[in-house]
């Protein structure tokens, strides 16, 4: 099926008529403007071929025959854009993945929320400290985060920077996939050096070795290599900073669609959906499969014109939606919104974010998360799907390979007294690699009980 080409009254600008939240304010014009046309002239960081590839991917997903797997930092920051942290991040997505390919017997799509998550909605546009009052620190692609008045200012030329570190980054991660590092023979390679006798890194090792004499006595007995080399892994953002992806979205002649090619699957966040706000004209117009935030206040009316405007040919894999309403709302939300969906009589594909609607904070002032709640709200979405015979086709998580202390609970028993030790996110709280691997190895063990 395809799309309509949006024509005459969309092009990647037509979004500045409309109301746009979220944006920094630029006080330099003429600056911005610069930026951005040397955006536009610098080579995409995707391509439409690996961008199609996975919507055909999400459109499995969407009909239950695969698993969606999307997790990393809540904002990447330029100073974390090195050899360990990426490599820390892309082994503990692998290694979440065998576990859910192992658990769900499906193919797993592994996508980062990596090279270009950068840009950040916050609650209010000024921060103030000691009487002082300085624009909030956007991500890095905006702004820098240390209370001064230069450091604050929003900073055009930044989202060239962005797009140099999102580049870098794409770059060794493709390459470490492409290369063998990924190499089902090998995931030895995704070892983290630091997690030892972590009672979860033994539970994993169990399921690798599984792998391995099944790799082993498939290719004795069939005297094949398999073709495990390679595996496939995406990148997706939030696409809130309406000029970077603007800057970088392209009319593809040979597809005669137009495509943002900053990452394969950019989505609006929860802060940005108004129907008649800029974010919704920009998505509706690009051809990368998409995806939308739904928290306890979109209305049932308004989740239907959004799926309107953002899919109206019904094209599998275009549309998904990441439902985060928090332990205590899902129960009241979820169904209704399966219903809403289901009128419109198009399909979506349903990914839980167990994250963003668990977020509370300690009285010494840490933003955390509970491992119960998340595991709650995840268990629910399963569930709730289940019984209204509709399919959950995907998590959504925050995460790091690092040994973090951010999330309270899991099986290494984190409380709110540890959170001091080795807190380092910029923004939100993040499952460090023990309570990462439980949430794959509960999802795996939970689909496979309960089907
Ligand atoms: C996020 O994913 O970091 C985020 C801000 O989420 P939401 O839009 O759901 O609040
Ligand atoms: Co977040």
């Amino acid at each position: 099926m395809t799309q309509t080409i949006p024509t005459g009254n969309w092009h990647p600008a037509s979004w500045q008529s409309r109301e746009a939240s979220q944006q920094p304010i630029y006080r330099d014009q003429a600056k911005l403007e610069d930026s951005i046309a040397q955006l536009s002239q610098l080579p995409p960081l995707v391509t439409s071929w690996e961008v199609e590839a996975l919507k055909g991917h999400l459109a499995a997903a969407q009909s239950g025959e695969a698993f969606l797997l999307q997790g990393g930092d809540c904002a990447e920051s330029f100073a974390d854009c090195t050899s360990d942290f990426i490599v820390q991040k892309l082994k503990i997505l692998l290694q979440m993945s065998l576990v859910l390919v192992m658990g769900l017997r499906k193919p797993v799509i592994r996508v980062g929320r990596m090279a270009g998550q950068y840009a950040k909605p916050r609650s209010a546009n000024l921060e103030t400290k000691d009487g002082v009052a300085l624009p909030s620190y956007r991500g890095d692609l905006v702004n820098r985060n240390p209370f001064t008045p230069e450091d604050r200012e929003p900073d055009p030329t930044l989202m060239l920077r962005a797009y140099e570190r999102a580049g870098l980054t794409i770059n060794f991660v493709r390459s470490l996939v492409d290369g063998g590092f990924a190499d089902l023979h090998h995931p030895e390679n995704w070892d983290l050096k630091f997690v030892g006798d972590s009672p979860m890194a033994e539970q994993y090792h169990k399921i690798v070795e599984s792998v391995s004499d099944s790799l082993e006595f498939f290719e004795s007995v069939t005297g094949d290599a398999m073709h495990t080399r390679r595996v496939e892994f995406y990148t997706s953002h939030e696409g809130l900073h309406l000029p970077y992806e603007q800057a970088q979205t392209r009319f593809l002649p040979h597809r005669q669609r137009w495509y943002d090619l900053t990452t394969h699957y950019p989505w609006i966040g929860m802060r940005t959906i108004e129907l008649d706000g800029a974010h919704i004209e920009f998505f509706r117009g690009i051809s990368n499969p998409i995806a939308v935030k739904v928290g306890t206040g979109v209305s049932n009316p308004q989740l239907q014109a959004m799926i309107h405007a953002l899919n109206p040919q019904n094209e599998p894999g275009r549309l998904t939606l990441i439902t985060r309403f928090g332990a205590k709302h899902i129960e009241e939300h979820l169904p209704r919104v399966i219903r809403a969906v289901r009128s419109t009589g198009t399909r979506v594909l349903w990914v839980c974010d167990p994250m963003h609607g668990n977020t509370e904070s300690t009285v010494e002032g840490y933003k955390t998360r509970r491992f119960d709640n998340i595991v709650a709200e995840l268990t629910a979405a399963f569930r709730i799907h289940k019984e209204a015979g509709s399919y959950l086709g995907g998590v959504h998580l925050e995460l790091t390979g690092d040994n973090v202390t951010e999330c309270i609970g899991g099986s290494s028993g984190l409380t709110e007294a540890d959170l001091a030790r080795a807190y380092k996110t910029q923004v939100d709280p993040r499952l460090n690699y023990d309570q990462a691997m439980e949430i794959a190895m509960l999802i795996a063990g939970y689909v496979r009980a309960n089907g």
